[in-house]
């Protein structure tokens, strides 16, 4: 009897079922599945072109349908395949995904002259999305046409002055839809209603935690790569040193890292890095100094383009020329996180798979004949941080801001040398002090010194001085698309202006750069 047991299939663990947020081209798509996943449920996005077959195929916990800007009536309208309601999963419709869903299931939408846009009052009726929830209650609206029939069988639980329909459900067949956003922080329960539809209509266990996604993830890595040899570039950036570490912890000395240390880093930057990995966490590592190298090529060259493209050029030679050294490697580790994933398509179940190459390592994987591994490829950055932060990563690698491939060679404009470096490195030294001391580094998307290519006239002591200026670069931004410049505080920038010109030579002058993105970018090369 015993071993009829062992030997009887175990059930996939509940964190391998995915609730499936099917994209009906709204832009809070890639939203839905992350608080899906803040709620500790894993969660993908999938077109709302994949047939019912393949959807079930994915054994999902629940299916829901994100919102769209078309309306249900126009020509070439996103659709779901009707078969997915069933399924037997429940559903959640929200916006015009409830739209859908009332329109396939009989129920009625029209464009009713009345439009909902923004902050919304509802009243609620008790049932399971609602439930433990206020009556009356803020809600996010964005919407032209409106439910004015459920599907049959489905009771109304929620409306607003002038849409009486602002949420249906029909626990019997599983279906649920909401009008309004509870993915958005405008709508302040719309994180309840999400718990509610997952832990209590979709029984969804909150299992999926970091320390899950590590085991998860190093048995899958384990599978692919079995007793090959692999290889990984370390940048000093949080992708590339997670992705590092979850390969390690899978395939231990299988591992090799490199970690091209091309001159252009911050201050103590690759010691760190060398500490961090060699020391603390034993991986293999090859530090090459590539200092001189770089600079020699550097040399004369002002042009932004140009600049960006001989690094990264000169970065895949030496990049090469170690891997060369180290013989039999097969698989190369790449840092794509979930959200390149769905860019380019691949997170679509059905799509053709593109992957970008790697915005630090431009171009390896094309030049090397090299197998990717992609551990971070279902991560949110969010995610990736966590997972870094359960792995043992030290707090500064974690949350350290974004650092261009590149380095401070498109921070410095106009010519590169060693000298203009040191002066680069010692003002993005103290800036960075400061503002941690100040406890804003965590505020900041980014925070960084620039060193244009002009001198000033000054005066200190008794003498005057003919210098450079460094220009204090520190924006606010959600995703890098768009950035606003940031509003330091007035004593952190008096503290700034001072020690940078007092203890830097050759700086005489501190400027403030209050230009937004667009039409400035965040960095100025
Ligand atoms: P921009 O300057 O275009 O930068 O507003 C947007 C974001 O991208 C970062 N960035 C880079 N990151 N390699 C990188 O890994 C690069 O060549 C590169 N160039 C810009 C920049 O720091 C900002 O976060």
């Amino acid at each position: 009897m015993a071993d009829a047991v062992v030997l009887q299939l175990p059930e996939p663990p509940p964190e391998e079922r995915p609730v499936l947020v099917v994209d009906l081209g709204g832009q809070y798509s890639q939203l839905i599945a992350r608080r899906v996943r803040e709620c500790r449920v894993y969660s993908e996005l999938v077109s709302h072109r994949v047939p019912a077959a393949q959807l079930a195929a994915r054994r999902p916990l629940a299916v829901i349908l994100s919102g769209g800007p078309s309306s249900v009536y126009a020509e070439g309208a996103p659709s779901v395949d009707p078969g997915l309601f069933e399924l037997g999963v429940p559903v959640l419709g929200i916006c015009y995904g409830m739209q859908v869903m009332a329109q396939e299931l009989g129920g009625r939408v029209e464009p009713t002259g009345v439009s909902e846009f923004g902050r919304t009052e509802i009243r609620t009726e008790e049932g399971a999305l609602f439930a433990g929830l206020p009556a009356e209650q803020v809600s996010w609206m964005s919407h032209r046409d409106s439910v004015t029939a459920p599907p049959a069988g489905a009771r109304v639980v929620a409306g607003s002055a002038s849409t009486p329909i602002a949420a249906f459900e029909d626990p019997d067949r599983g279906l649920y839809g909401v009008q309004f956003h509870p993915e958005v922080v405008h709508t302040p329960y719309g994180n309840d209603l999400l718990k509610n539809f997952l832990y209590k209509v979709a029984d969804a266990p909150p299992l999926w935690t970091a320390a899950a996604v590590i085991e998860e993830e190093a048995a899958r890595i384990r599978a692919q790569v079995g007793s090959d040899r692999v290889l990984c570039a370390l940048s000093g950036g949080v992708d590339s040193a997670v992705a590092a570490l979850l390969v390690h912890k899978a395939v231990g000395d299988q591992l090799t890292c490199v970690f091209v240390d091309h001159g252009l880093l911050r201050k103590d930057e690759a010691a760190h890095v060398v500490e961090t990995f060699g020391r603390h966490f034993h991986v293999p590592l090859v530090h090459v100094d590539a200092r001189e190298r770089f600079l020699a090529r550097l040399e004369g060259v002002t042009e932004p383009e140009e600049k960006r493209k001989l690094i990264g050029e000169e970065f895949i030679r030496v990049f090469e020329d170690e891997a060369r050294k180290l013989g039999d490697v097969r698989w190369l580790v790449q840092g794509t996180l979930y959200s390149d994933v769905i860019e380019s398509g691949g997170g679509h179940a059905g799509a053709a798979e593109t992957i970008k190459s790697h915005h630090n390592v431009g171009g390896l994987p094309e030049v090397m004949d090299l197998d990717l591994v992609e551990p971070l490829r279902m991560l949110f950055k969010d995610e990736v941080r966590r997972v870094g932060e359960e792995l043992g990563l030290p707090e500064e690698m974690v949350w350290r801001h974004p650092f261009p491939g590149p380095g401070l060679a498109i921070r410095i404009i106009g010519d590169v040398t060693e000298e203009r470096l040191q002066i680069l490195r010692d003002a993005d030294a103290i800036l960075l002090e400061e503002v941690r001391r100040a406890g804003l580094y965590r505020e900041l998307w980014q925070c960084f010194a620039v060193l244009p290519a002009i001198r000033s006239v000054g005066v200190q002591g008794d003498g005057r001085t003919y210098a450079y200026p460094i220009v204090i670069r520190a924006v606010t931004s959600e995703d890098a698309m768009t950035a606003d410049w940031a509003r330091l505080p007035y004593d952190l920038l008096e503290t700034l202006s001072s020690r940078i010109i007092n203890e830097i030579p050759g700086v005489n002058r501190v400027a403030l750069d209050i230009s937004s993105k667009p039409p400035a970018t965040i960095e100025w090369e």
